[in-house]
């Protein structure tokens, strides 16, 4: 299959590209489009042929739902069976923006988006051409982040045009991605919210909101079953193995120069602190602070595949804010975690 490619600059809207693009989406097609998270596959979430598109293309196992983005909090309500009052708090707070909320779904998406499940993923993007193109569709859509299935999430369209190009309708083109790392999911259907993953809205700014959230203990705890089916499987992997190596520069160097006596080329990804202080076969600074090294590393990650690299050493942050789902996201990456 040939996939169309549009382009559309920060500055102007291209409402041609932006109706093209609808179209085939109506016409139960595939298009990639941009998030203020990460790129997202999205089809007709009513229709279920249009779903299933999604998942071969991407190779996603049918059992992990598929998160459902509108336009607003009306076009929400009418995918949803109850509003429980903390969901509505968190949405009039903190949408349009990155968090998708679980909450009791009515029927009205296909059933391959739920997978089978009585809740449903709901997600309203505040990316000016998200909202132009859930505007001009006038229904909702299915979207997970458009890669293939375990690789990292695309930042930029040329990550989904290397994954999935032949394989969709189409690709909107509007530049890297803001936040960098998917939505943070919340479990509205309990009686206290529980974070399924952590995500662009951090645990803290919830709490200012809400109260008390809980977070899926196994988030914390490799043994517990994850609530949110994705969470299950092996993510966001590059193409050559990832360690995490807590501790300082001195640890990090030291980690260096024992792999690089048994021959093997290193790449480091660090802070830009941690990265000016190191020698290794290829560095990459991921940015001086926290948000900075969010929009920076599934990016990295996907950079080492084309280096004659043996191994890549990622330092270990903070796991305040937005620390928590870069962590998260390291983890899920890493192949081994060394501390010394
Ligand atoms: O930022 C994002 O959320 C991006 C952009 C494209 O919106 N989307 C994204 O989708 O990350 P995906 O499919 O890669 O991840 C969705 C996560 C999965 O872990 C899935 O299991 C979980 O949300 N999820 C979806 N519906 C759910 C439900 N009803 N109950 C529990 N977890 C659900
Ligand atoms: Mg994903």
């Amino acid at each position: 299959m040939e996939t169309k490619r549009w382009t559309i600059h920060s500055d102007e809207m291209n409402n041609h590209a932006i109706e093209e693009a609808a179209e085939l989406l109506r016409n139960g097609q595939t298009v990639a489009i941009p998030t203020e998270t990460v790129y997202g596959l999205g089809a007709d979430a009513t229709n279920e042929a249009a779903v299933s598109r999604i998942f071969q293309a991407k190779g996603r196992p049918e059992d992990n739902p598929l998160i459902a983005h509108v336009a607003s909090k009306q076009q929400l309500l009418h995918l949803v069976d109850t509003l429980p009052p903390v969901a509505e708090k968190l949405i009039d707070a903190f949408t349009p923006g990155p968090l998708t909320f679980v909450l009791p779904e009515n029927g009205t998406c296909a059933r391959n988006v739920t997978a089978g499940l009585s809740t449903i993923g709901v997600r309203i993007p505040s990316h000016p051409v998200a909202q132009a193109l859930l505007k001009a569709c006038h229904t909702p859509i299915a979207a997970p982040s458009a890669n293939i299935s375990g690789k990292p999430s695309p930042t930029t369209a040329d990550h989904v045009w290397n994954d999935l190009h032949g394989k969709i309708a189409g690709l909107v083109d509007a530049g890297p991605t803001g936040v960098g790392l998917e939505s943070t999911v919340i479990d509205c259907t309990q009686e206290i919210p529980v974070i399924l993953r952590p995500g662009g809205i951090t645990r803290e700014q919830l709490e200012r909101e809400c109260g008390t959230v809980m977070v899926d203990p196994a988030l914390a705890n490799t043994a517990e079953k994850p609530k949110a089916p994705g969470m299950k499987y092996t993510h966001y992997a590059p193409d050559v193995p990832m360690w995490l190596v807590d501790g300082d520069c001195a640890n990090l160097q030291a980690v260096i120069d024992r792999e690089q006596q048994q021959a093997k080329r290193v790449g480091v990804m660090a802070g830009d602190n941690t990265a000016a202080g190191l020698k290794a076969d290829k560095i990459v600074s991921l940015g001086s602070d926290l948000p900075d090294i969010a929009r920076n590393i599934y990016d990295t990650l996907r950079l080492f595949k084309n280096e004659d690299i043996d191994v890549i050493l990622c330092e270990t942050f903070p796991e305040t804010s937005i620390g928590q789902a870069i962590m998260n996201r390291l983890q899920k990456a890493a192949t081994a975690y060394i501390s010394e």
